[in-house]
């Protein structure tokens, strides 16, 4: 059952879209393309169902200010910036070889793009912060899990980022991260909804220990081990909407479960307020 922990502000039309799952299991063999997935890695089960109107009010962030090392927030870019996108004038993208040619096809364009989001989103940064790094991302479409480690060759499953390098107590001071969804379909955002140091207290409630020199690996294989019936909560991203995440003090993961056409995103990692 669903518990009290990391909030989301988005629109209400987000909130009753809100799904959940019957927990996690182990990622066994290959993904829908053919690639291995981590050794103990683990995914969500397939079952997903409609959150209850109790459930989104134990997602819903209240109206107190809300920390951004626990609170996910959705929202839709403006307009200007599918336009923009769209004068690309690709036509579909059917494949993520595809959009890779067109990327290195269009480089000026792309670099201008991404300037001009890096400026939009910058309005978004803590006082005196700055972005830390950006990137384009394409992944293939209809993928339970899309996150790969080692060069692309194995998928992460849902997993805990840990760029700023620190340990599962500091995990809270670390970057978030703005995604926004410049595929031509929807896409997920996946997480489990407690923090860093709550998944460590619920493992020390239940195994009665915590090793410290566990990582945020370990941390997130223990949890799904332990707590494999703790629903993960997906939210649905359409085109141009985004989200700031806690990335490195949450279990996580995307998804293009479902779509048909590759998932393409941009990333900007740094200090966002919410
Ligand atoms: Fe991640």
């Amino acid at each position: 059952m669903l518990k009290e922990g990391v909030k989301i502000i988005a629109s209400d039309e987000i909130y009753s879209a809100l799904e959940i799952s019957t927990g996690s299991k182990l990622a066994k063999g290959y993904s829908a393309v053919g690639i291995p997935y981590m050794t103990n890695a683990f995914r969500p089960t397939d079952e997903w169902r409609t959150v209850t109107d109790e459930e989104i009010s134990l997602l819903k962030a209240g109206q107190a200010q809300s920390a951004p090392s626990s609170t996910i927030y959705i929202f839709d870019f403006p307009e200007f910036f599918r336009k923009k996108f769209e004068e690309l004038n690709t036509g579909p993208v059917n494949s993520k070889r595809h959009f890779l040619k067109i990327q290195s096809d269009n480089a000026d364009f792309f670099k201008n793009y991404a300037n001009l989001v890096n400026k939009y989103c910058a309005h978004f940064l803590e006082e005196g912060g700055s972005i830390a790094k950006t990137f384009f991302s394409v992944n293939d479409g209809n993928l339970s899990t899309t996150t790969k480690y080692f060069k692309g060759k194995q998928y992460a499953g849902l997993h805990i980022d840990n760029i700023d390098n620190l340990t599962i107590e500091n995990a809270r001071y670390a970057n978030n991260r703005l995604c926004i969804n410049l595929g031509t379909q929807k896409r997920y955002f996946l997480f489990v909804n407690q923090s860093l140091s709550e998944m460590k207290d619920w493992i020390v409630r239940k195994k009665g220990s915590f090793n410290q020199k566990n990582t945020q690996w370990h941390l997130s294989q223990l949890f799904c081990r332990t707590y494999g019936t703790y629903p993960i909560v997906r939210i649905p991203l359409q085109p141009f909407q985004a989200y700031i995440a806690p990335t490195e003090n949450i279990l996580h993961d995307g998804s293009s479960i479902g779509s048909t056409a590759p998932d393409i995103t941009y990333t900007l990692l740094g200090k966002f307020a919410l």
